[in-house]
């Protein structure tokens, strides 16, 4: 088995998503067992590529140049998925990205064990997604999609914890807050298999934003470092703009993410 971080360097420069994708499980697959059978494998080093690398299509536009359509119609339930589709796709890179970029950082084998088996649930999620666009007649690619996903890795670069503050603890617990509502437009139009998937993603995020809190408390521990504090700065030196409610306060609680880390970053406070 090769080392950790080289794994994931070879799934950040694989562009096609199903073969970025199988890549990944494949992987995380390896891990597991190896984890499994009591070993401590290699984290070792890589050079990961500063974008990773994308299929052709889709054609990357700035967010306001996204055509949007109304989610009540077929068209726009496609686009939802091929939307939701491309965040997955953002989320496999972004977990190996994390093991890649910071795998001079000493930390503990359950942090990999974490972040192995949250890219590869990443994995499945957008196989699943694009499962349901095919099953509507369209494919991932079909639709044009946000181009400033990989903003966040990039901003963050070289800090481990702004890294661990946007993407999961901002990023990704926004999905808790929106999943809930995107699962009752595919309920209203009777879309089974789509429902059913995003219930799974949205049962699986709430462990990746926990991953996110638990290790971010873990180097505030570290550091002696207040982590309410700490996770304030950072998504003020890291994040564009105020973070928008209604919150999900239920799921954000049950991932370690307590109202008084959020809130005082709105607008409004
Ligand atoms: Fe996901
Ligand atoms: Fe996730």
């Amino acid at each position: 088995m090769i080392p950790l971080a080289q794994m994931a360097e070879a799934v950040l420069r694989t562009a096609d998503g199903r073969a970025k994708t199988a890549l990944s499980r494949e992987y995380a697959s390896a891990w597991q067992a190896a984890r499994e059978a009591g070993e401590t494998p290699d984290i070792g080093r890589a050079d990961p590529p500063m974008h990773p690398a994308r299929p052709p299509s889709p054609q990357l536009l700035n967010p306001r140049d996204v055509p949007h359509r109304k989610p009540g119609s077929p068209e726009g339930r496609v686009a939802l998925l091929h939307a939701v589709a491309h965040i997955e796709l953002n989320a496999v890179d972004l977990h190996w990205d994390i093991i890649a970029r910071f795998a001079h950082v000493k930390m503990p084998m359950g942090f990999y064990d974490d972040w192995v088996k949250a890219a590869d649930e990443e994995s499945k999620h957008f196989n699943l997604m694009c499962d349901c666009l095919e099953e509507f007649g369209s494919h991932y690619g079909a639709l044009p999609a946000h181009a400033g996903m990989w903003r966040a890795a990039e901003d963050t670069v070289y800090d481990f914890m702004g890294r661990l503050a946007v993407v999961p603890m901002v990023l990704e617990a926004r999905g808790l807050d929106v999943t809930p509502g995107m699962i009752e437009v595919f309920r209203r139009a009777k879309a089974t298999s789509a429902v059913e998937a995003l219930e799974l993603i949205y049962s699986e995020e709430v462990a990746h934003v926990a991953y996110g809190s638990k290790w971010f408390h873990f180097l505030c521990g570290r550091n002696d470092e207040d982590p309410k504090e700490r996770f304030h700065a950072l998504v003020r030196k890291y994040f564009h703009g105020p973070l928008k409610p209604p919150f999900n306060e239920e799921k954000r609680a049950e991932a370690g993410i307590p109202p008084d880390f959020y809130w005082p970053l709105t607008a409004k406070a």
